[in-house]
């Protein structure tokens, strides 16, 4: 397992990262299994939200792990607000984020969460109301540091303007077959669609920043339209490539589809949200693999991308 800092913090974070949305699907005791098995992995990293099974991803995992302060103490747990759902709609008010912060404490059965992100932009944000909402949960030490996810450029200078603490994270949404933070700097210029460029060059702006980026959905296509792993009737080229690369390294799909991500220079985390304790190994086994630069475009070329 690989370390990284993630900067402007004492954080030394895992390059993987257990994702928890989906573990409402489990028993306690498979949420018990899967959690022991990423920690016996050496992932020291924890990514909730409040939304997830509307707060009960968050009680499972604390129960299914008996939360205690021995096992807080060897965990980094991230979680978000800011979503409002099923509703659907988005609020960053004070009162909002302050609320849905002593939720997730109780439920996580903990009293601080390393860092707090702001899960989508809230079109209707005060910076500054959120900027107060930040400075009581920090002086109150309910949270140590704050960050972003979903959110373009402009959207994270607007709130840092407010915010005294630096802004330390983004979780964006980043797989082999979900690549428009890199298709338009390739595409450069181009008149086709891989050229448009969606997120005023996030990745890019994060680097410069030194805001550590989060790949969610790591292993999915479209918006949660499944994994592109396996699936040869929808993407028949990627696994021939994916499989093959599997082959020569002796790992499994799971494992290329994560180095392919750890490959990027910029330390992305990868938030994988599998409910097997194999996969999981899988995934891991794979993040120490560095992939050849031959290899890293071959795969992204086999995603359907043009490399001019
Ligand atoms: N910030 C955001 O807006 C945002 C949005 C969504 C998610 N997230 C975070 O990201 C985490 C991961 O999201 P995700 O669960 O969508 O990511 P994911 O890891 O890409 O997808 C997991 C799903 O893909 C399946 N899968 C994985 N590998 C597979 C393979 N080799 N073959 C077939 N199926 C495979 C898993 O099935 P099995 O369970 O059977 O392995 C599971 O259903 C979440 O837990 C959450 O923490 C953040």
């Amino acid at each position: 397992m690989k370390y990284i800092n993630i900067a402007n913090t004492d954080l030394q974070v895992s390059n993987i990262i257990m994702g928890n949305m989906r573990i409402p699907q489990l028993s306690l005791p498979e949420a018990e299994n899967l959690i022991r098995t990423a920690m016996d992995e050496g992932i020291n990293f924890f990514d909730h939200a409040d939304i997830y099974g509307k707060g009960k991803s968050e009680e499972i995992f604390s129960e299914a792990i008996q939360m205690n302060s021995s096992i807080r103490e060897k965990m980094i747990l991230q979680s978000k607000c800011g979503i409002i759902s099923p509703e659907g709609y988005f609020d960053f008010s004070k009162a909002h984020i302050i609320e849905s912060v002593n939720g997730i404490l109780k439920r996580l059965k903990t009293d601080y969460l390393d860092i707090l992100l702001l899960h989508r932009p809230d079109a209707l944000m005060e910076p500054a109301e959120v900027a107060e909402a930040f400075e009581e949960l920090h002086a109150s030490g309910k949270v140590k540091y704050f960050g972003v996810s979903n959110h373009n450029p402009a959207q994270i200078e607007l709130l840092q303007k407010y915010i005294p603490h630096k802004l330390v994270v983004n979780q964006l949404q980043f797989s082999i077959a979900h690549t428009p933070m890199i298709d338009s700097g390739i595409a450069l210029n181009m008149k086709i669609d891989q050229a448009v460029n969606c997120d005023s060059s996030i990745l890019e702006y994060c680097r410069l920043n030194d805001i550590t980026m989060q790949a969610w959905s790591p292993y999915q296509h479209g918006f949660f339209e499944g994994s592109f792993l396996g699936d040869i009737e929808r993407f028949p080229k990627l696994n021939e490539v994916i499989d093959n690369i599997a082959k020569k390294y002796g790992v499994t799909n799971t494992g290329i589809a994560t180095a392919w991500i750890t490959r990027h220079p910029a330390n992305i985390q990868v938030v994988l949200g599998t409910t097997k304790a194999e996969r999981l190994q899988d995934a891991c086994k794979g993040s120490e693999i560095k992939l050849t630069r031959e290899e890293w475009y071959q795969i992204y070329k086999a995603a359907g991308n043009i490399v001019p």
